[in-house]
């Protein structure tokens, strides 16, 4: 209704505007973005949106590649304290020493794609009801590609799959990136048909995860 009154191309050249502001003046947006203190490499707008999704699944095990400082991880540790269900395994290659300690966060040091990480979290998977996937570590198509193979069966029916920062390489920021994590998703998706793109997880028209809410539609 509004897009009719206020023109569509209008309105996408202003949300691909919008993005690319907020995107390429990052100290002053995405690199300066803390929860209770801890920095979030992330979009307010998606953390809204992780918020809705982690209440309407109500995840027993959600599952994070790219620790960074720990802010992702202590956000959703948080909302599980408020709904009193839910932890959060976090694995990146490097962890700093100051990361957020909280009972319901196990950080796991290694490659998201090292077999014996895989492992670990398929143990995890196995005490777990309700999964919740998110892949936020090395953003290169070849490395997401891997991790949507090794990880997408870990998801549960009606759970998500949240593929980050598949607005690089173009889409519509950072366009000499090469191929990214959206290069990854259309990949994974032309081989898998478990998995449907969730587009309403756009409405806040800007998004950092075009195209990267993937919801399992499958048992
Ligand atoms: C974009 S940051 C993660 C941001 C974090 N999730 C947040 O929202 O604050 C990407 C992280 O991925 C990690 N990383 C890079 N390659 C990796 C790999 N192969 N396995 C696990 N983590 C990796 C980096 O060390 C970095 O901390």
């Amino acid at each position: 209704m509004f897009s009719k009154l206020f023109g569509q191309k209008r309105e996408q050249a202003t949300v691909k505007n919008f993005h690319e502001l907020y995107y390429y003046n990052h100290k002053q947006t995405w690199t300066d973005t803390y929860w209770m203190g801890v920095p979030a490499e992330k979009c307010p707008l998606d953390m809204w949106i992780y918020q809705e999704i982690l209440f309407s699944v109500k995840p027993d095990l959600i599952v994070e590649t790219g620790t960074y400082r720990g802010g992702s991880a202590f956000y959703m540790a948080s909302l599980c304290d408020l709904m009193k269900k839910g932890r959060i395994m976090t694995i990146d290659i490097d962890h700093p020493s100051d990361l957020p300690r909280h009972d319901r966060i196990t950080y796991v040091k290694g490659s998201s794609i090292d077999q014996n990480i895989i492992q670990n979290v398929r143990d995890a998977v196995a005490d777990a009801g309700v999964v919740l996937v998110i892949l936020d570590s090395n953003h290169h198509k070849d490395h997401v590609l891997e991790e949507l193979r090794l990880y997408h069966s870990f998801v549960t029916k009606g759970s998500y799959l949240i593929v980050e920062d598949t607005n690089i390489n173009g889409h519509p920021v950072n366009p000499k990136y090469g191929p990214g994590p959206m290069e990854a998703v259309d990949a994974f998706l032309a081989e898998n048909q478990d998995f449907e793109i969730d587009s309403t997880k756009e409405k806040f028209y800007l998004s950092f995860n075009p195209r990267g809410y993937l919801r399992r539609v499958t048992s």
